[in-house]
């Protein structure tokens, strides 16, 4: 895959990453109450499975490139209050939510889950299964830090219920693990693979890489991707390291240290692109890779992926996200509602028996319309007008009046080859999938004509 050089000076501009509908830092004021009746409603809204996330921010070593939200490893029993508050507030939430609605998916996330001793995960698991009731196959997913697991570890993990495990590794050069300040693996990657799917068949391994940090070259990342795809994850991401040191003032370091440039990381992304892609993985989305036999890989071709903050999912698993613990955010059918980011205030809000709700988004009928048609290109790379009309029961004239309709853009898009416009709506093309944001960006009346601040594409 070639992206000619005039396409990434004319597309790589900041856009969202429409990880959500709107994105994150749309988000304004929305109060404990609001939430609380948003959940209450929530019941009688699509879909009707449960999806939970747990937020677990601490992490023993801050990594310079990171954007998500963490805090410092605690003494153990500053960590046991937290987790001592994450199962008041389930307790709280559990009680708003109908009985007869079942839980599809859990998700842990960070920070470093693993982080935690894993009894106590073990503990926050038996207390979901018995204040809720779990559909069949349900997916029980954790973040981990391989720095940080042993067998013992991985072995309760399994015991206690997890299915689906995420290993961020970002690089296997120690030198580049070295310059943002990430201990490696404490095992060789292989083995630990083997030894979350040993005596199961329900396992999934994901393996998460990064393009564009210090120390990187093409040759290197690429070296990294090819170790990474000998040892068969059933999935791969390679994210484009998203640098915004405005809200992550650790990553000002690594500006201090060179980073790759933009011609640089897109050959990173372009050539371990190609790489997996003739070496038994699927594209799925613009930067997760998976394995043909992969449930994924299923609803690619039935067009029924999906995703949340947590990640790609299937129609069938999705559910509204009901989310714990500092910064999580809940995704419910009519909007968002993100918890405080402080360790502290988050403690003291539940001790007083509120949710520590800060901020969040509720959304118009208009923006649900569009939430749905971003989606839907993101997930499927592809757009079509009648299919959408029919899943959401309205019209394709009130669908294109919700969001900004520009066929003079769209035809612009087509001829600098990013998309082919087809009598049914439109398709990415595999190079223009790279620009598949500013694409979501031009139906999206809420970030034309705004001053926020995105990363690039590349
Ligand atoms: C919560 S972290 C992963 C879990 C665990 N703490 C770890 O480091 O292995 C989720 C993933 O986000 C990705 N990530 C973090 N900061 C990023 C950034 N600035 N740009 C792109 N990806 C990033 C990393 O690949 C990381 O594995
Ligand atoms: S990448 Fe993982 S371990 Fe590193 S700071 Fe971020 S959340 Fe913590």
């Amino acid at each position: 895959m070639i992206i000619p050089e005039q396409l990434l000076e004319k597309y790589n501009s900041p856009v969202p990453r429409y990880t959500s509908y709107p994105p994150a830092n749309y988000f304004d004021t929305v109060t404990e109450n609001q939430y609380i009746d948003a959940v209450k409603e929530s019941n009688s809204g699509n879909p009707r499975n449960i999806s939970l996330y747990l937020h677990i921010p601490f992490c023993k070593k801050l990594c310079y490139y990171c954007g998500c939200n963490t805090s410092p490893l605690g003494t153990q029993a500053e960590m046991k209050k937290y987790v001592v508050a994450l199962k008041q507030e389930i307790r709280m939430v559990a009680a708003l939510i109908d009985k007869g609605r079942k839980v599809s998916q859990i998700h842990y996330g960070g920070g470093t889950p693993n982080a935690l001793p894993v009894e106590w995960i073990a503990e926050l698991n038996e207390l979901i299964y018995s204040l809720f009731t779990l559909v069949d196959h349900p997916e029980i997913a954790i973040e981990c830090n391989p720095a940080h697991l042993d067998f013992n570890y991985i072995d309760q993990l399994k015991k206690s219920g997890f299915n689906r495990f995420s290993l961020g590794i970002q690089d296997f050069d120690n030198e580049v693990l070295k310059t943002v300040n990430r201990d490696p693996s404490a095992m060789p990657v292989g083995d630990i693979i083997q030894r979350l799917k040993a005596g199961s068949d329900n396992v999934t391994v994901n393996l998460d890489f990064i393009y564009g940090l210090p120390g990187q070259t093409v040759e290197s990342f690429l070296d990294s991707i090819r170790q990474a795809a000998a040892i068969r994850p059933d999935r791969l991401v390679t994210f484009s390291y998203a640098h915004v040191p405005w809200v992550k003032k650790a990553q000002k370091i690594l500006d201090k240290k060179g980073l790759p440039d933009t011609e640089l990381k897109m050959k990173m992304f372009s050539e371990s692109h190609e790489y997996l892609m003739a070496n038994g993985y699927q594209s799925i989305g613009l930067d997760h890779y998976v394995l043909e036999s992969d449930e994924l890989y299923q609803a690619v071709i039935t067009k029924s992926l999906h995703r949340n903050f947590q990640g790609y999912c299937t129609r069938q698993t999705t559910g509204q996200v009901y989310a714990f613990g500092v910064s999580a955010i809940s995704q419910l059918e009519k909007g968002y509602a993100q918890n405080t980011k402080s360790v502290k205030g988050y403690i003291e809000s539940i001790g007083q028996g509120h949710l520590p709700i800060e901020k969040g988004y509720m959304l118009t009928k208009n923006e649900i319309i569009v939430r749905e048609v971003i989606n839907q290109l993101m997930c499927n790379k592809q757009i079509n007008w009648k299919e959408l009309s029919d899943h959401l029961n309205i019209s394709e004239s009130v669908i294109r009046d919700a969001i900004v309709y520009d066929d003079a853009e769209l035809k612009q898009f087509e001829e600098d080859g990013i998309l082919q416009l087809t009598k049914e709506g439109l398709e990415m093309t595999e190079g223009g999938a790279l620009f598949i944001r500013n694409v979501a960006a031009s139906f999206d009346p809420l970030t034309r004509n705004n001053s926020k601040q995105f990363s690039k594409p590349v």
